[in-house]
């Protein structure tokens, strides 16, 4: 089928301001949106700049916005999309060029909750065991890939970029409920601070844009509840 792909492109270096571009090409039904990108930057234009790494849904290197909304480019069909293929950069973060946003502030706030297991106690002769029922407290947050289309995605986010975000919340999750780890109270009061958790005002876009079907919203609640009144 013929697709209209029109891409919203910027290189700092040289362009003054964002502008559209539009490339028409033939794409099967099945192909992701990625291959796409891949086609035109192999057979229409080489100065097309995105990023990706695994094309399996995995790395989360390739979150970009399609029609509107959050994904991966990999894990979305044309055939989800139609004809007409609109496809942006991540809202909220420096572009560097092209698709490629700047993850540093990103990942500076994944850093910020301390996303390690913190525990000062002497390890066991083997590892420190935990029970399924203790593992299943936290499983659905160790999914995250770290993508950050959630937290590109929210709101609260966009209106003041120092909010902490979905993203970090999630890995803190993944910390604070697990039963080997003994940094909890230390997270909590790094997500306790005025940009922190408190600022989430449960709007869900964060929930919608995951690709991995993290229930965000639900994670935030828990830390929120953690914080009022303990783990
Ligand atoms: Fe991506 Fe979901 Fe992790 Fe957010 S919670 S960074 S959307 S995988
Ligand atoms: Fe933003 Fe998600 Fe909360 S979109 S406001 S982090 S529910
Ligand atoms: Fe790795 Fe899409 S390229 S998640």
């Amino acid at each position: 089928m013929k697709v209209k792909v029109k891409i919203r492109r910027f290189n700092p270096e040289s362009d003054r301001r964002p502008y559209w571009a539009e490339y028409t090409l033939d794409a099967d039904p099945s192909d992701r949106i990625i291959d796409v990108l891949v086609q035109i930057k192999g057979y229409h234009d080489g100065s097309l700049t995105f990023r990706r790494s695994c094309a399996h849904g995995i790395c989360g290197s390739d979150a970009v916005v399609i029609n509107g909304h959050n994904r991966l480019a990999c894990k979305v069909l044309v055939k989800h999309i139609g004809k007409n293929i609109v496809i942006e950069p991540l809202r909220g973060l420096p572009v560097i060029k092209d698709l490629t946003v700047d993850m540093t502030p990103f990942f500076a706030k994944y850093r910020a909750i301390q996303p390690f297991l913190m525990n000062d106690e002497p390890p066991p002769y083997t590892e420190r065991l935990q029970t399924q029922e203790a593992r299943a407290r936290f499983d659905d947050t160790t999914k995250c890939i770290l993508c950050a289309a959630c937290t590109t995605s929210c709101p609260s986010f966009w209106s003041n970029d120092s909010y902490v975000g979905p993203a970090a919340i999630v890995q803190a999750h993944r910390f604070i409920f697990d039963d080997r780890d003994r940094g909890a109270q230390v997270r909590l009061a790094i997500l306790a601070e005025s940009d922190g958790v408190w600022r989430c005002r449960t709007i869900y876009n964060c929930v919608e844009a995951c690709p991995r079907d993290i229930d965000i919203t639900r994670a935030i609640g828990e830390v929120k509840k953690a914080m009022l009144v303990g783990e």
